[in-house]
């Protein structure tokens, strides 16, 4: 490739994404020109998800442009003609692995010289990254961030037939845009976005950064996709954010919060509601009350607290301590009774000590999370964290979480013990990973749940009599 003329493209610029405007974001319709309607006939597609479940639900609004523009899906990368990776940058080895996963599709270049390679998601919209496709990922086409999604009608038109290299990632948000097409990836369970962005900046995260401002979505548009949902036989919907106890807070003209949607949303026909994620900062009494008094809402709460040690959890920027956290703890399990809890630690904090540690083992003793996301500190160019001074050895880190890890198994198989002799509902998800013979499913309780049944089952929710509990399954007896 000749010398690039860099200035064409939109690069992603981390100051820039941290700005925050005070103004409501403006929604805009999605809708595919007639000039972008038949550019994918006879062509087919590929997309690689990696990360959260807000990755997921992108995909499938990426299937559903592409396969409004004729696309239709790929059986194999060898035989795509578009290849999209819609990557996450939490932490480093999620980047690696993409960054492996980019120069092995470099092969299928030279036997499809056509083929468009995408990267999309969270990493586009890193800096360095960025600089690093410019300079060594000649191979890769297209590159388009989290918030231009609904644009990809335009770039895969310049791509395939200007042959040009398209980078455009903005920095900063753009509207909320409603109306994407989609192609759902389960035909019972769905996820609802209902707002987008994060405005916590834990000192650690590079979310805010590459996910943009908080920004909620109307209550009238979520409540007309779950009816929709419901009409079309789903009986499960994930509710998304990546605060989703801050909904509603950029509301100018309205004090309308999580509690009222969920206590909205209950009222429909949709057997099933989860959401996630929480903020314990965030969490009010009106959430925890809609949760009390629903027919619908799952007694399942995934409550993020990241540290047990006060001294940690201030430079992480968290907004509360071991104690407030234990106190909202307590209290959603006093309002929601028999309610499990799950969480994420991160160990290996720069400066975390061995009785900032000794503290979170502690806590989750004291919490009895059900469950537990466990890392280690991952350095993110660009947040505040990575500045800190980090002089914890590598080895200390590990060891750390793997006696962590050890308390929160033990925590999974205690919380999946409470069950045995009991009858729970499961909503069937399909086969056993491990044999064909026996079904697997989730219980309210968000408990994976094998026993043996008929095939026809798979989308219903049955009763399944608890009989053998291990750390990481329940198995039962159908009734
Ligand atoms: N290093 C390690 N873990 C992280 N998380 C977020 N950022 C980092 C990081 N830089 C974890 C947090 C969060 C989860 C989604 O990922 O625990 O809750
Ligand atoms: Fe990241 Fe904190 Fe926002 Fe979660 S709440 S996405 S950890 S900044």
């Amino acid at each position: 490739m000749s010398k690039v003329d860099l200035e064409k493209y939109f690069k992603p610029n981390l100051k820039e994404a941290r700005k925050r405007s005070t103004d409501r974001i403006e929604e805009l319709k999605f809708q595919l020109s007639d000039a972008h309607q038949k550019i994918g006939v006879n062509k087919t597609y590929m997309i690689h998800t990696y990360g959260c479940q807000g990755n997921e639900a992108d995909s499938e609004s990426i299937a559903g442009i592409l396969e409004l523009m004729g696309f239709t899906k790929a059986v194999s990368e060898a035989t795509s003609d578009v290849i999209i990776m819609n990557t996450c940058a939490i932490r480093e080895n999620a980047e690696n692995r993409v960054w492996g996963e980019l120069g092995r599709l470099k092969a299928y270049k030279k036997t499809n010289p056509d083929l468009i390679i995408g990267l999309a998601g969270c990493m586009a919209q890193e800096e360095n990254v960025v600089e690093r496709v410019l300079k060594k990922y000649q191979h890769i086409d297209l590159v388009f961030g989290t918030h231009n999604i609904y644009k990809l009608p335009e770039y895969i038109e310049t791509a395939l037939f200007s042959k040009e290299r398209v980078i455009e990632v903005y920095s900063q948000e753009g509207e909320i845009v409603e109306n994407l097409p989609k192609v759902r990836n389960h035909k019972f369970k769905a996820w609802v976005n209902i707002m987008f962005g994060c405005d916590e900046f834990c000192t650690y995260c590079i979310v805010p950064y590459t996910r943009g401002k908080e920004r909620s979505r109307s209550k009238e548009e979520i409540i007309l996709e779950v009816q929709e949902l419901v009409e079309q036989g789903y009986k499960e919907i994930t509710l998304l954010g990546q605060n989703v106890n801050a909904y509603g807070k950029d509301f100018k003209d309205s004090n309308y919060t999580f509690g009222d949607l969920l206590h909205d949303l209950d009222q429909l026909d949709i057997k099933r509601i989860r959401f996630t994620t929480s903020h314990p900062h965030d969490l009010d009494q009106k959430t925890m009350r809609a949760m009390k008094d629903s027919k619908h809402i799952m007694p399942f709460f995934h409550l993020p607290v990241q540290s047990g040690s006060n001294e940690v959890l201030k430079k992480m920027n968290r907004h509360y301590t071991k104690e407030s956290y234990l106190k909202v703890l307590n209290e959603l399990k006093e309002t929601v009774p028999g309610i499990a809890v799950t969480t994420d630690i991160i160990v290996g904090f720069p400066g975390e000590t061995d009785a900032d540690f000794l503290e979170t083992l502690d806590l989750v003793e004291k919490a009895q999370f059900e469950g537990a996301f466990t890392f280690v500190f991952s350095k993110r160019e660009g947040t505040p964290a990575a500045k800190f001074v980090d002089d914890t050895k590598e080895e200390t880190k590990k060891e750390r979480l793997y006696l962590l890890n050890d308390r929160t198994n033990a925590g999974y198989l205690k919380g999946n013990q409470r069950f045995l002799g009991q009858t729970v509902k499961v909503l069937v998800d399909g086969v056993s990973k491990n044999n064909d013979d026996v079904l697997a499913g989730y219980s309210e309780h968000n408990k994976l749940v094998n026993f043996k049944g008929d095939k026809s089952l798979i989308g219903q929710i049955v009763e399944v009599k608890i009989s053998v509990a291990k750390t990481w399954f329940l198995l039962g007896d159908l009734l």
